[in-house]
C-alpha cells in the first residue's frame, strides 16, 4: 500500500467537521479513487479543544497550536478552514515554509494576500488549492483554469453569495423578514463568522476577485470591485421587481472589452440586478450559486450547485485532497498558472464600470403632489436616459404625508450618466428618501 498522505485539519467548525466526516465515513471510497493511498487525518487544531464537536475526533489528535500540524513530519497537506486572514494567514504560510501542501476554503484570504501566499508557494514547491473558496460544491476554479483554457473569457456572471441568495429567496417565495432570513442562514452554518460580509457583497467581491484572478490574470485591490450588498432591498422593491417580471439576484459580473489599440479592460462589480423570470440565474433558489461563464470560443456556459453549508463545501475540500494524493492539484493549483506573480504585466487592466451600458430600475419615495414627477424625469433627461415605464399606484392609506413609491424603468445608458442623474434626484424637493436603484439585466 502506498503512504498515506497525512492531513492537518486547522478549523473544525461548519466545513471543518463536514471534512472530518467525509474522511471517517467514506474512507474506502477515497482510497479507491487514490488507487491505493489511504487520506488520514493526522492532527486537528482549533480554538477550544474542550468543545463538543458533531464530528468524531479521536482527542489524541486535537491541540490548539497549529504549530504542532506544521512541524509534524506525518502531515502532508495542512488544511485551513478558520476563515479571517489575520491567523489563517499566519497558518497558511507557515504550512507552505515548512514544505506542506495547502487546501483552503478562504476566499476573504485569497482576495487579500494571494500574490503573497502562492509566491511562497512557488518557492517552497508546494500547491494551495481552493476549489471550495467559490461557490462551495460547484468546481468552478479547475472548470476555468482546465476545461476552458482554449477560450479567452469574456464575461462572468455569478450567483456567488449563498447567504444573500437565501435571504432573497426567503423574502421573495416565503415572505420572510430580511433579519429572519439571515439567522436562519446562519443557523444553518451558510453565513460568515461576521455576515456583514456577505449581506454587503463583500464576500462576493472575494470570490470574484479569485475568479478574475484566473479569467484575466488581473489582481484586484477591494477598491477595484464596487461593490453594494442586499441590505438596501425592501419588501417593496421585490413586489414591484415581480410586477414588472423580475426576479432581484446579488451578482458578481466581470465584463471584458477591447478598447480599440489599448489594452483590453474588465470592469469588476458587486450589486442587486433585477432578472428576467425566465433567465437562468434568477431561477437559483436558496443557497445555491450559479456562474455564467462566457468563453470567445465555446460561447455561454453555466454552472450551478450547492453554494454554502458543510457538505457541499467539504465534497470540494475533499477533492483537493484526492488530487493532492495522486498529484493531480499539483499541476491544476501550480502558481505559475494559475496566480500572477508580483509585478506581473496583466493581459487586462482593471476599468472603472462607469462605461457599463445598463437599463435601470430606479424606486422612490415621493411627495404626492405637482410637478414631482416632472421634476424626476427632467432629471433623467438631464443625462439623456429614455424611461421605459413607469409605476406609481394610489396612495394607501397608511403613507405618511401623502408620499407614494414612484418606480421607474429606464432604457439603456452609461452606468455613470445614470448615477449622475440619481444623485440629482436625491436633491429634489419631493423625494422623502435616498433613491434606491439597480440594474437591469435584460
Ligand atoms: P466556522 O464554523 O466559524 O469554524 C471555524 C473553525 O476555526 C472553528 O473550528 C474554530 O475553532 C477554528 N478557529 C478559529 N480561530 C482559530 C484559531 N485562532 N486557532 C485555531 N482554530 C481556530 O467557519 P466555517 O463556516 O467552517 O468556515 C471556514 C472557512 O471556510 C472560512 O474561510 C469560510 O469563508 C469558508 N467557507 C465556508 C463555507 C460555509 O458554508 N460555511 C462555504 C465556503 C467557504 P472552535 O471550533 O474551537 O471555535
Ligand atoms: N458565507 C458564504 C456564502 C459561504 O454564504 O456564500 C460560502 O462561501
Amino acid at each position: 500500500m502506498s503512504e498515506p498522505l497525512g492531513v492537518a485539519l486547522v478549523g473544525c467548525g461548519t466545513v471543518g467537521t463536514g471534512v472530518a466526516k467525509i474522511l471517517s465515513r467514506h474512507a474506502d471510497r477515497l482510497t479507491g479513487r487514490t488507487g491505493g493511498r489511504p487520506i488520514v487525518l493526522r492532527r486537528v487544531i482549533v480554538r477550544d479543544a474542550d468543545k463538543p464537536r458533531e464530528c468524531e475526533v479521536p482527542p489524541g489528535l486535537i491541540a490548539t497550536d497549529h504549530t504542532v500540524a506544521t512541524s509534524d513530519p506525518a502531515v502532508h497537506v495542512v488544511v485551513e478552514l478558520i476563515g479571517g486572514t489575520t491567523h489563517a494567514k499566519r497558518v497558511v504560510l507557515d504550512a507552505i515554509a515548512a514544505g506542506k501542501h495547502v487546501v483552503t476554503a478562504n476566499k476573504a484570504l485569497l482576495a487579500a494576500h494571494g500574490t503573497e501566499i502562492f509566491t511562497a508557494a512557488r518557492k517552497h514547491g508546494v500547491a494551495v488549492c481552493f476549489e471550495a473558496a467559490v461557490a462551495g460544491g460547484v468546481p468552478i476554479i479547475r472548470t476555468l483554469a482546465e476545461s476552458l483554457s482554449a477560450n479567452q473569457i469574456t464575461a462572468i456572471q455569478g450567483i456567488l453569495n449563498g447567504t444573500s441568495n437565501f435571504i432573497l429567496t426567503s423574502m421573495a417565495e416565503g415572505g420572510m423578514s430580511y433579519d429572519d432570513a439571515l439567522k436562519e442562514a446562519q443557523r444553518l452554518g451558510y453565513a460568515e463568522a461576521d455576515p456583514t460580509l456577505d449581506v454587503d457583497g463583500s464576500d462576493a467581491a472575494h470570490k470574484l476577485a479569485v475568479l478574475a484572478q484566473i479569467a484575466f490574470g488581473v489582481t484586484p485591490k477591494p477598491t477595484d470591485i464596487e461593490r453594494q450588498g442586499i441590505a438596501g432591498i425592501q419588501a417593496m422593491d421585490i413586489r414591484f421587481a415581480d410586477e414588472l417580471g423580475y426576479t432581484i439576484k446579488l451578482l458578481a459580473e466581470a465584463w471584458a472589452s477591447e478598447s480599440g489599440p489599448g489594452p483590453s479592460t474588465v470592469a469588476l462589480h458587486v450589486a442587486p440586478v433585477l432578472l428576467r423570470h425566465t433567465d437562468m440565474l434568477a431561477q437559483v433558489r436558496g443557497a445555491y450559486n450559479a456562474i455564467l461563464v462566457v468563453g470567445d470560443i465555446v460561447g455561454e456556459t453555466l454552472y450551478q450547485g450547492p453554494g454554502a453549508g458543510m457538505m457541499p463545501t467539504a465534497s470540494s475540500v475533499v477533492g483537493d485532497l484526492v488530487d493532492l494524493a495522486v498529484g493531480r492539484a499539483q499541476h491544476t493549483f501550480a502558481a505559475a498558472k494559475l496566480w500572477s506573480a508580483p509585478g506581473e504585466r496583466p493581459a487586462f487592466q482593471i476599468a472603472p464600470s462607469e462605461k457599463v451600458r445598463s437599463r435601470f430600475y430606479l424606486r422612490l419615495i415621493v411627495k404626492d403632489e405637482p410637478g414631482t414627477l416632472a421634476d424626476v424625469c427632467r432629471c433623467l433627461a438631464d443625462q439623456e436616459i429614455s424611461i421605459s415605464s413607469v409605476i406609481q399606484h394610489e396612495a394607501q392609506d397608511g403613507h405618511p404625508e401623502k408620499t407614494v413609491p414612484l418606480v421607474i424603468m429606464t432604457h439603456y445608458s452609461e452606468t455613470g450618466q445614470f448615477r449622475t442623474a440619481a444623485a440629482a434626484v436625491g436633491k429634489l424637493t419631493g423625494i422623502v428618501s435616498p433613491p434606491v436603484f439597480f440594474s437591469v439585466d435584460d
